[in-house]
């Protein structure tokens, strides 16, 4: 009998975790204002309008109705080439870098988190946003300093002229180049989904992210 209470007891705990697993609500990219995130609107309650809007999205940005204001923010690679030899790319508008854009339209802290293409966010506000934007913490990719950061907008070596090789991703797998070639956020980061913290595809237990691509 107290066994049994205990175990209702562990399985009441454990239900709003597995009830919770891979949706938005009340993540770090919940920013509606009943969220229960630190950054959050003062006024919409619609979560997806911060990324997506059914009508009117921007146009040509190869995200799917894709609604948040883009960044037009050059990124700086110091040196401006991979270990390889690869040219990182710096232009935000160009093709190679259109998946990664609408995540640094937040990240890189130039556009103001509610600020919308149809329709508005609002006030943001919370700990490191200042005047709506990004501005401090780990989560502010500096776009000046992106040699802090995995390389983006790359595409899987020809040739393996370095210390490891490259795998050729199955179209199955999570971790993937996108359907251009290249590396983007959206290779290692699911935004919807913060099972893996922080919104990582897989488990990166034993680099099992990065073993996707890279074969050592
Ligand atoms: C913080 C930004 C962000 C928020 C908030 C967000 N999304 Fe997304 N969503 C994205 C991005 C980025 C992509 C494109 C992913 C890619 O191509 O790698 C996407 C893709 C999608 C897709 C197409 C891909 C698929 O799996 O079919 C759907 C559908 C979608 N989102 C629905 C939603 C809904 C519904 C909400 C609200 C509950 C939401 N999203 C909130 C960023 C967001
Ligand atoms: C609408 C704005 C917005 C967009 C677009 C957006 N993010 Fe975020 N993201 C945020 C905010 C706000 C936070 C929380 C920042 C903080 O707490 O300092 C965050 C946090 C994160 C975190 C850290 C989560 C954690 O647990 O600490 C990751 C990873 C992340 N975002 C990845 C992405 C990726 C990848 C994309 C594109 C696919 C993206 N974001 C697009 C607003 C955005
Ligand atoms: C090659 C895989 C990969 C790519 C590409 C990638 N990330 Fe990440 N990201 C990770 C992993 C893994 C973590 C977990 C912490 C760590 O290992 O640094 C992370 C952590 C983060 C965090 C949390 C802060 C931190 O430093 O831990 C943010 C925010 C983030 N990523 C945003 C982005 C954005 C925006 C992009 C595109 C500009 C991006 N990531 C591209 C793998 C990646
Ligand atoms: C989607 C495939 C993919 C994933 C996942 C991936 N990488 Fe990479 N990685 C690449 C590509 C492509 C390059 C650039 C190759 C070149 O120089 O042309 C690269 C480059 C690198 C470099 C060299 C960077 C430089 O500036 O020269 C390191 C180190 C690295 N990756 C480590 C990691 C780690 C650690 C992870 C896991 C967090 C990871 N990679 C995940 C594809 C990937």
């Amino acid at each position: 009998m107290r066994k049994g209470r205990v175990f209702l007891i562990a399985v009441a705990l454990l239900a709003p975790a597995i009830a919770s697993a891979g949706t938005i609500a009340n993540t770090k990219h919940d920013l509606s204002a009943t969220s229960t995130a630190a950054i959050k609107s003062g006024s919409q309650t619609d979560t997806c309008v911060f990324c997506h809007v059914s009508h009117n999205s921007a146009p040509g940005v190869a995200r799917p109705l894709w609604s948040h204001t883009l960044t037009n923010q050059n990124l700086t690679w110091a040196p401006t080439t991979t270990v390889r030899g690869t040219v990182l790319p710096t232009s935000i508008t160009s093709a190679a870098l259109t998946g990664s854009r609408a995540c640094m339209s937040c990240h890189d802290g130039t556009v103001a988190l509610g600020d919308l293409l149809n329709g508005t966010g609002g006030t943001v506000t919370g700990p490191n946003v200042t005047a709506g934007k990004l501005s401090g913490g780990v989560n502010l990719i500096n776009p000046a300093a992106m040699q802090s950061n995995h390389p983006i907008g790359v595409a899987k070596p020809a040739a393996a002229t370095g210390f490891t090789s490259f795998k050729t991703v199955p179209s199955s797998s999570p971790v993937n180049y996108d359907s251009a070639g290249y590396v983007q956020c959206g290779s290692c980061h699911n935004p919807h989904d913060n099972t893996f913290a922080p919104f990582l595809k897989i488990d990166p237990a034993s680099g099992a992210i990065c073993t996707s691509c890279h074969d050592i």
